[in-house]
């Protein structure tokens, strides 16, 4: 007797869809022989009807309706890949009323109406499955929900936008610009439709925001998360770090203080020895920390069709193997039970403690260097690295580096005001946050 399929439709046939249609198909058997039963698409929505047919080749129903997908009775799971808030929010919802169970890669979505996803999903005793969500094919869902359920996690930092690790990475091999590469980028499909949700970090505060409740048991919170993304970086501090011993990434990082959860995506200097300052290219990394394991490590492709139909369909697999489940007896949407979720608050960006690299033009006097440190003296700030370039040829004014150990970033935002007024100082200060990531 043959066992029955599930059922699925699919929302959005573009580069992911179309690549969870053919894994779906091409690893058939082997898919089917983990999840119990086969796993059937039946149902495809995409504007693009043509290209609907022209994939699924007459082997399910096309149709240009996504709310015909979310309601049909046949279909068991739907897997949501239209991405956006708008329609996108409301197909999810009512795929959720209608008690069927969804499989999305919308960290946009989920970063930002999580909560109440999660809720009526719970409600309905459905699943909403995000594995594609964060760093692509990298199972990261899975190892911070299950795999380190021993742990109190203390923090996560990755690179989780392929996008801008691929710009910093050819920016510092090649000497390229910035535009140039971008270009590049978005030829290779690596970039969101809207670029600028990756160069300026949106999205990898979407991914780290998810990341952060899945760490701490915290509802997801993307409005207090501090971004800043990679557009003003300029070529120079890649350049001066790389002579320091450090690599420039957009990190994404929270990290658990007894003050409040840290929450934040920016630039950041980390050792050049670190495994994850030699993540280049379009790569995503994430290190987790626990208290047990300690450091830990997950490298792979961040984006693609189908390393990103890698995650789906594991999901998929998941869904199929828990739908008959007693849903109380389910993995939490979030890794904590949801009447078990943490109040613990996020820190403002002023209250974050780091180290810092500053680089300033500063005229070749004497007295400049003393004034600048007196300056940070006053504001209890300790420096542990300075260098001064030689002026250029015919230059008055040379690039100063200095690097600072912890402090508060209240006390150095009031330092490099004060640094700023010194008549000799020219311009601004530039600013970049440093981290270990060693323990
Ligand atoms: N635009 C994203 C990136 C794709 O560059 O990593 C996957 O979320």
């Amino acid at each position: 007797m043959s066992i029955k399929p599930i059922n699925v439709g699919l929302l959005g046939i573009g580069t992911v869809g179309g690549g969870t249609f053919t894994v779906l198909q091409r690893n058939a058997e082997e898919i089917t022989r983990r999840a119990g039963r086969p796993i059937r698409i039946t149902m495809v929505a995409d504007r693009n009807l043509d290209l609907a047919r022209k994939i699924t080749e007459g082997t399910c129903r096309v149709t240009d309706d996504a709310f015909a997908v979310v309601s049909d009775p046949e279909v068991d799971i739907v897997i949501e890949l239209i991405g956006g808030y708008g329609v996108a929010k409301e197909l999810v919802m009512k795929a959720i009323s209608n008690g069927k169970h969804v499989v999305t890669a919308n960290k946009a979505l989920l970063a930002t109406h999580g909560n109440e996803i999660f809720e009526a999903a719970q409600e309905q005793g459905v699943m909403v499955a995000f594995e594609a969500a964060i760093a692509g094919g990298i199972p990261i869902v899975k190892a911070v929900r299950e795999g380190l359920t021993a742990n109190r996690i203390e923090w996560v930092a990755g690179i989780i936008n392929g996008t801008t690790n691929f710009i910093l990475s050819e920016m510092r091999d090649k000497g390229l610009d910035f535009d140039v590469v971008l270009k590049e980028a978005q030829r290779l499909g690596y970039a969101e439709a809207d670029p600028t949700f990756d160069i300026e970090g949106v999205d990898a505060a979407h991914k780290i925001t998810l990341l952060a409740s899945l760490a701490f048991g915290i509802p997801v919170q993307f409005d207090k998360a501090h971004i800043e993304g990679i557009s003003k970086l300029d070529a120079i501090d890649i350049q001066y770090a790389e002579q320091l011993g450090y690599r420039i990434k957009l990190l994404g990082i929270s990290k658990r203080t007894e003050e409040g959860v840290e929450l934040r995506v920016h630039p950041t200097l980390i050792p050049s020895k670190r495994l994850i300052a030699n993540v280049e290219g379009a790569m995503n990394a994430v290190l987790v920390h626990g208290d047990a394991v300690g450091p830990t490590l997950y490298y792979g492709k961040g984006a693609g069709a189908e390393p990103t139909a890698s995650a789906v369909i594991a999901d998929l697999v998941d869904v199929t193997r828990m739908h008959t489940a007693d849903p109380e007896n389910r993995v939490p949407h979030l890794a904590f039970q949801p009447n078990a979720m943490s109040d613990l608050k996020i820190l403002p960006m002023d209250e974050v403690q780091t180290s810092y690299y500053l680089r300033l033009r500063v005229q070749d006097k004497t007295g400049a260097l003393a004034d600048i440190t007196r300056l940070l003296a006053d504001e209890q700030i300790s420096i542990g690295a300075v260098i001064q370039k030689e002026p250029g040829e015919g230059e008055a004014q040379a690039d100063l580096i200095l690097l600072t150990h912890q402090t508060r970033e209240k006390r150095i935002n009031a330092a490099i005001v004060k640094i700023e007024a010194l008549g000799v100082v020219a311009g601004k200060v530039t600013k970049l946050r440093m981290e270990e990531l060693g323990k």
